[in-house]
């Protein structure tokens, strides 16, 4: 946020930033001409990207498409060769998974986010373990937070919160992901195909628990191939093609199909949305 605004009557501080996103209010984080190449592959080519707090964008886009590239571009594993980000509004570097962690970026991996041999408790804390005054663990208090953590997400169908992870099933294990992103205070998750490998009630969880994650302010990325989830829970599609952002807007201007257009042809004859193929446009 700016700094206090001198010809503001009175000169008051300015108040938290509202909840309800506004044109004036920059989004949580703003991508703009992000490129990046692997040798001969251009991943990505000047891609921009808007990602606003409260709200879920979906990113869309085939097999290829630069999804997994992008987000790992957000989240510090690979440098862009090209282009500037802004977190709220501030021009941001984000060179490794440390500084996007500082800012409070989560990303959910289906399958590497946690330690199977570990409890739950203990994948929430892993590597910033709460210790006593005696330095030994502080067992009760990470506890009693992973439950609380837990239960505000409504995560209810897990046994025991001493479960080894190894134990749980894909849906389960999503969200103890997602608990563990809300509990650090995250405020931008993103999560690579979470219900890929999920059946229809572990589905729905987790894409309960996405829904949570936005009504709590975060800002949510979900990259998913399955257009019900995208029209289920989004309020934004985002839609690359062969590494260039065809296509973003709120969902009202998407209908299954034009969708499907822009996944596979980059374009779309069907809706307005196709103006701005080839290059992104910024959100209504
Ligand atoms: N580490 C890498 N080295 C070289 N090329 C890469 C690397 N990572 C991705 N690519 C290439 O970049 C392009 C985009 O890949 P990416 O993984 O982002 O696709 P995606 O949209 O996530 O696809 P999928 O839906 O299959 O997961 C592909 O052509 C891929 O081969
Ligand atoms: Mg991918």
């Amino acid at each position: 946020m700016s700094d206090p605004d001198p010809t503001r009557p009175g000169g008051a501080a300015p108040g938290p930033a509202p909840a309800v996103p506004s044109p004036d209010v920059p989004p949580l984080l703003r991508l703009r001409g992000i490129s990046k190449h692997f040798g001969a592959v251009q991943a990505l080519y000047r891609v921009d990207l808007d990602l606003p707090a409260g709200e879920v964008t979906a990113l869309c886009g085939d097999n290829g498409a630069g999804k997994s590239v992008l987000t790992k571009t957000i989240a510090g594993i690979h440098a862009a060769d090209e282009g500037e980000m802004y977190w709220e509004g501030r021009q941001v570097h984000i060179r490794s998974p440390r500084d996007a962690a500082a800012l409070g970026i989560e990303t959910v991996y289906q399958d590497l986010a946690l330690a199977d041999n570990l409890d739950i408790v203990q994948n929430m804390f892993l590597g910033r373990e709460r210790r006593s005054r005696r330095m030994f663990l502080d067992e009760d208090a990470m506890e009693r937070a992973a439950t609380q953590t837990m239960s505000s997400l409504r995560v209810t169908t897990v046994r025991s919160i001493r479960q080894p992870v190894a134990t749980l099933s894909g849906g389960q294990r999503q969200a103890v992901a997602v608990a563990k992103a809300v509990m650090w205070n995250s405020r931008l998750v993103m999560l690579d195909e979470p219900t890929a490998a999920l059946g229809v009630a572990q589905t729905r969880m987790v894409l309960d628990l996405v829904r949570r994650l936005k009504d709590h302010g975060l800002a949510v990325m979900v990259i998913s191939h399955n257009l019900n989830d995208v029209f289920e829970v989004a309020d934004r599609i985002a839609v690359l093609h062969l590494g260039r952002m065809a296509a973003q807007d709120r969902i009202a201007a998407f209908d299954r199909q034009t969708v499907v257009d822009f996944m596979t042809t980059g374009g779309s004859t069907r809706d307005a949305t196709s103006a701005g193929a080839g290059q992104g446009r910024s959100q209504a």
